[in-house]
């Protein structure tokens, strides 16, 4: 299947900023080792990262005539704001699972409420850049499923 990865705002920074909430890892070190598990496991990954809300509005509509399959998306702070990220979500119908790295219930409380948890197939917080590894497999999984 065909999968999308998709980070918005400030994940370009990742390995550098605030390690001790968002861990060591770059963006790359955790695209590479994603695109290699979801190979082993028979998927094409697609990977995009923007800081702009419209880019990523954009790249989830695209997403539809290249026919994904699955999106894994790490929003950011546009987790807390974007109901026109919702809405693209919304408007592909694509399932989606959302990854934060950093526990979002254990900080401050607007980072409680997501725009997109409540339409996501599923939601991972907490687990660090392992995150991004637990939600491909629960990808796969479910994939496979509609595929039987
Ligand atoms: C984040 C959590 C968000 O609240 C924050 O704005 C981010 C990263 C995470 O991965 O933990 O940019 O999505």
């Amino acid at each position: 299947s065909h999968l999308l990865l998709i980070n918005g705002p400030n994940l370009n920074l990742l390995g550098s900023r605030e390690p001790e909430v968002y861990g060591r890892q770059t963006l790359a070190d955790i695209e590479q080792a994603l695109s290699a598990a979801a190979g082993q496991l028979g998927h094409r990954l697609s990977c995009f990262q923007s800081n702009h809300e419209g880019a990523l509005v954009d790249r989830v509509q695209q997403a539809r005539p290249e026919g994904v399959d699955f999106i894994l998306i790490n929003p950011g702070a546009y987790t807390h704001t974007s109901i026109a990220l919702r809405d693209a979500l919304l408007g592909v119908a694509i399932p989606f699972i959302e990854v934060h790295l950093s526990n979002v219930h254990a900080r401050e409380a607007f980072r409680k409420h997501s725009y997109l948890s409540d339409i996501a197939t599923g939601v991972i917080a907490g687990c660090g850049a392992l995150g991004y590894q637990l939600a491909l497999q629960s990808a796969h999984e479910r994939l496979n499923k509609t595929k039987a």
